[in-house]
């Protein structure tokens, strides 16, 4: 099996892909506008509703979210001036720049890509749950960081497609006995983890997401927000135990043990039973929030 392998000039290759990557797929302008709006001192309200009312798409897709089951809002929000003034500027900031990724990246076609899709959008739903189980102040950041998590795999099938079919076929033999992880990082030299962490930094998401991303398999080592990680890393293993996963994977990765602190010091009665309820609760969730998967998939 072992000449099946070549991580070694692999790595290299990636991150040279990756440079590349951030130069070419360009996020739209607007969302550099959106970004210096929101991160600007002297930026008002009426500075960001103008730059959003002069993207008719995005004004379109704002509304939506903003006006589905996902906030809980029961008041019709029907201008962007509204919007941001119940959303405020970090939740319209992550939500322009989540969709702009997940257009750039959605190519629909492959039986792969339609599973990837359906099981992040779980987990984005799934990290959402988790966040309020866990006593969390709610805010838009779960979802995304969630719906984001395996962005790192959705460039890896895109961008070496030979390989990442490749890597596939040898998941799918039975005397290969390991990780999916593990497989990933002989044929690629890194983890999807970490490229997903690496195209999210340069696109310039906040570091709490970056973080929960780049470590949504090991969440306690995430620097700015263990409880976010926490979140996605648990949706996700929720999601890949109830089968809402791409892949056939034998082995998934366990439980990070060393987050269990983190998760008491959140909820001080936190079980498995309050985790099994959860798992049980998430498909009529997520077809609950099916109106959102449209805002950033159409
Ligand atoms: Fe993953
Ligand atoms: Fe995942």
């Amino acid at each position: 099996m072992e000449e099946l392998y070549f991580s070694e000039q692999s790595r290299e290759h990636i991150l040279g892909l990756l440079s590349r990557c951030t130069d070419i797929l360009t996020l739209p302008h607007i969302v550099h506008q959106i970004l210096d709006v929101a991160s600007g001192k002297n930026s008002s309200a009426s500075d960001l509703t103008s730059l959003i009312e002069s993207d008719p798409a995005l004004t379109a897709r704002i509304l939506s979210v903003a006006n589905s089951s996902y906030l809980g809002f029961t008041k019709k929000v029907s201008t962007i001036s509204h919007a941001v003034v119940v959303l405020g500027f970090q939740e319209i900031q992550n939500l322009a720049l989540s969709m702009s990724v997940v257009q750039l990246f959605d190519r629909r076609g492959s039986e792969f890509t339609e599973k990837l899709w359906r099981h992040s959008f779980s987990v984005g739903v799934g990290s959402r749950m988790l966040a309020s189980y866990l006593n969390l102040r709610m805010d838009g950041k779960y979802f995304v960081s969630g719906l984001l998590h395996d962005m790192g795999k959705v460039f890896l099938s895109q961008y070496l497609p030979e390989k990442f079919n490749e890597m596939l076929t040898v998941l799918e033999r039975q005397d290969v006995r390991t990780t999916y992880h593990a497989v990933e990082e002989k044929f690629f030299g890194m983890t999807h983890a970490e490229v997903g962490g690496k195209l999210l930094e340069a696109w310039m998401f906040p570091r709490e997401i970056v973080d929960a991303v780049a470590w949504h398999h090991e969440p306690h080592r995430s620097g700015s927000n263990q409880a976010l990680a926490a979140c996605v890393h648990l949706a996700d293993l929720l999601c890949t135990i109830k089968g809402v996963s791409p892949l056939k994977d034998r082995y998934f990765l366990p439980m990070d043990k060393k987050i269990v602190p983190v998760l008491y010091d959140l909820r001080e009665n936190f079980s498995t039973e309050g985790l099994i309820a959860l798992m049980g609760q998430l498909d009529l969730e997520t077809d609950r929030q099916r109106a959102l998967l449209s805002a950033f998939r159409w």
